[in-house]
């Protein structure tokens, strides 16, 4: 019998253990007894079947997890830090005035880098209960604040990469002269990424973050494309989430052909461009996005929350798009990936229904891949995470299966009525162990592993 005092916190160590993972060759492995093998540097040294175990590994040093499944973290590729106290309020207001009356109030809040020096560490703590290992996370304006987000980052342990939100139209930051906050914007963000993109040996990162072409005129998005560019960092924005706010943007730039052509006149485009929604995009839209290389961040929660739309994903992936998951809090209700993952597969089946989508939905491995080993890939960092693969480093998860069960001892054979149940049935606190480079994370509700 194994305790909680087993569960491994730091590497090396040797996992045993059911396991579930998408592969970068197309497939999915899954292993009913499973060996991972950490090695010092948190890498994975090792991955397969218990029985075909490598010597000299000692199986004895491996500590039993079953009935636990390990699986590789999930991926949030689109998330708000200092919206998280107002998750799961406002369903169904336009986003423009839950913006207004939901969101700039908390964001105003992060003036005070107290704020989120208390925040921030606690949001961690709930993405690593969710099961999240990697974020891609919006802060406020506030650069002191991101500063603490960041710190807290480092000390928690979570794959990071945050961006202090660019705001110089409409922004909610009321101390600050309209005519230099373009300046001390691209300043700000400038210093930041200098100070944390590529900091705790490559596991935090930077974003630049104009927050959408409503509230940034052109020479905000063009300059802040060129500082992503020229640090090596991501750009984030959003784009083409409801009706008001594209017909906002059309207003605003009655020069561009479409909303998707505000980003690419500001030389917004390529694979280092992480756009969240995309609800409503047009054929020629999802074409130039092909064609640069284009990120998105599909927030299916989100979309519904805030009646957005429903997005096409089969028909965006039919054009080859690059496509992550995202909660979205806090116009997403919850930070866990696998309800981002049900509400994205249950907006398939009414596509099908109301749409007339003809397209093959999405099967739940399907959908494990896209949190995960897809969100790797819409960072440019599939050959790091997302999938537990020899050389990868171990951000892994360890999920109770028998909290899905719908009766007690009902067990899933098949990966994918595994994954299924994982989607469909999740419970809250079915994530017992999550690890980033062989490092436990403190946030899930650990217990006894008997
Ligand atoms: N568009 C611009 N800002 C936001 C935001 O904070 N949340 C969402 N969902 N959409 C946005
Ligand atoms: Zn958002």
């Amino acid at each position: 019998m194994s305790t909680l005092a087993s569960i491994p916190d730091s590497p090396p160590f040797v996992v045993r253990a059911r396991l579930l993972t998408p592969l970068s060759d197309g497939g999915t492995m899954h292993e009913p007894d499973a060996l991972v093998v950490v090695d010092d540097d948190g890498r994975i040294a090792w991955v397969g079947p218990a029985a075909d175990q490598p010597e000299p590994l000692a199986a004895a040093s491996a500590i039993d997890l079953r009935p636990l499944v390990v699986m590789p973290g999930l991926i949030d590729l689109h998330v708000h830090l200092p919206q998280l106290p107002n998750a799961g309020v406002g369903a169904g207001l336009e986003l423009l005035t839950w913006l207004e009356r939901h969101i700039f109030p908390l964001e105003r809040a992060w003036v005070d880098r107290t704020v989120a020096e208390r925040l921030a560490p606690a949001a961690f703590r709930a993405f690593a209960h969710a099961g999240t290992t990697t974020i891609l996370a919006y802060g406020a304006v506030f650069a002191p604040s991101m500063d603490a987000a960041f710190e807290a980052a480092e000390a928690h342990g979570i794959r990071a990469i945050l961006g202090k939100v660019m705001m110089d139209r409409a922004t909610y930051d009321e101390s600050i002269a309209p005519s230099t906050i373009l300046e001390r914007s691209l300043r700000e963000s400038a210093d930041l990424a200098a100070r944390w993109h590529g900091a705790a040996d490559g596991r935090l990162g930077y974003a630049v973050t104009p927050r959408f072409a409503v509230s940034c005129t052109a020479d905000m998005l063009r300059e802040s494309a060129a500082l992503a560019a020229s640090t090596g960092s991501w750009w984030q924005t959003h784009i083409s989430e409801d009706h008001g706010e594209i017909a906002e943007v059309a207003r605003l730039f009655p020069e561009a052909i479409d909303y998707l052509d505000v980003y690419d006149r500001a030389g917004g485009l390529g694979a280092r461009t992480v756009l969240a929604h995309g609800v409503h995009l047009t054929d020629r839209e999802v074409a130039r996005l092909a064609e640069t290389g284009t990120r998105l961040a599909h927030c299916p929660s989100s979309n519904l929350f805030l009646a957005s739309g429903l997005m096409p994903l089969a028909r965006y992936l039919e054009a080859g798009l690059v496509i992550g998951l995202g909660s979205d809090v806090a116009a997403g209700p919850e930070l866990s990936m696998f309800s981002a993952m049900r509400v994205g597969a249950y907006v398939q089946n009414a596509l099908r229904v109301v749409g007339g989508e003809e397209r093959a939905s999405l099967g739940p491995l399907d959908w494990l891949r896209m949190g995960t080993l897809e969100g790797a890939r819409a960072l440019g960092l599939d050959d790091v995470i997302g999938s537990i693969e020899v050389g990868k480093e171990a951000d892994l998860i360890a999920v109770d299966p028998s909290l899905i069960a719908p009766v007690p001892g009902v067990t899933d054979d098949t990966p994918a009525d595994l994954m299924s149940r994982l989607i469909f049935r999740a419970h809250p606190d079915m994530v017992r162990a999550a690890w980033v480079r062989g490092r436990l994370l403190e946030g899930p509700t650990t217990i006894a592993v008997v």
